[in-house]
């Protein structure tokens, strides 16, 4: 069975406790559950952070793909989701396609939101904030292509991002000159200073948009793919039924200090169960 989410899989026996689960290298995933948690409030969920490999985006393709399809290979045997979402551009743009021919459960992936930055810029200028290993994916080129080709997108691989959302999240305070790098990093590249659309392409940059909203001023949006990814889990679940047995749980794949020290942050997303895969 593959992610088409068939009337005939929706309407099979689902077992209403069965979890969704959602995978990250780390916290940025969390950008998506919150939206998830809109649409499916009574949806069982197990969020996982591959704290041990992040990140990600330092990565070879080689070393993502095998993390990747290994983990959720266990992952899936041991816990049975309904779903998996792949809730991380990096891993996304990368392993989709080989985890989806080897798992037997829909999976939902996170893709650069290229497609609405390109209907909503006005001047014809796009930044796009990723890792360093999603900006130079053949995907993301497929989708300027296809979306974007009569515009002007313009990359930025940003892992110090990747650190402050995690740092963020622990409740530490961030240098705003961060931010403003990054900001920095696009307005100074040929044509950056009429960007006016941002897709924030990492599913960590989410939960530092205010602080990214501050560092470019107020006359450029922000787009991310967690809405249409909530609305897409939606409509692949539509018709089952939903129970929720145990407090929902969040997965590390390493213990320690930063794991305790997330604590309040992934309770305040309903994660209240915390232990290590
Ligand atoms: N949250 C991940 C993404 O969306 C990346 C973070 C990392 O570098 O591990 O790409």
């Amino acid at each position: 069975m593959t992610g088409t989410g068939t009337g005939e899989y929706r309407q099979s026996a689902v077992d209403p406790a069965a979890p969704l689960l959602l995978f990250d290298s780390g916290v940025g995933g969390l950008s998506v559950l919150r939206k998830v948690r809109q649409l499916l409030p009574d949806a069982p969920i197990i969020y996982v952070a591959d704290n041990a490999g992040l990140p990600y985006g330092a990565k070879t393709e080689a070393q993502i793909a095998a993390r990747v399809s290994g983990l959720l290979g266990r992952l899936t045997e041991r816990l049975r989701p309904r779903l998996v979402c792949i809730a991380c551009n990096t891993a996304s743009t990368i392993a989709l396609a080989s985890v989806r021919e080897v798992l037997e459960v829909p999976i939902v992936g996170t893709v650069p939101a290229i497609k609405p930055a390109a209907a909503a810029t006005r001047t014809g200028v796009i930044g796009l904030l990723g890792t360093e290993a999603t900006i130079r994916q053949a995907y993301v080129d497929r989708l300027e292509a296809e979306f974007a080709s009569d515009k002007l997108l313009l990359r930025h691989g940003a892992p110090e991002l990747v650190t402050a959302a995690e740092a963020k999240l622990r409740g530490e305070t961030v240098d705003p000159a961060v931010y403003a790098r990054a900001a920095e990093a696009l307005r100074s590249q040929a044509g950056g200073d009429r960007i006016d659309t941002v897709v924030l392409a990492c599913t960590h940059f989410p939960l530092v948009q205010d602080e990214l909203q501050r560092a470019f001023g107020s006359g450029v949006s922000f787009v991310d793919g967690s809405d249409g990814i909530a609305r897409r889990i939606a409509f692949l679940t539509d018709g089952q039924l939903w129970r929720r047995e145990t407090p929902d749980l969040a997965l590390f794949t390493r213990g320690g200090i930063e794991m305790d020290q997330l604590g309040s942050t992934l309770a305040v997303h309903g994660l209240d169960r915390v232990a290590v895969f």
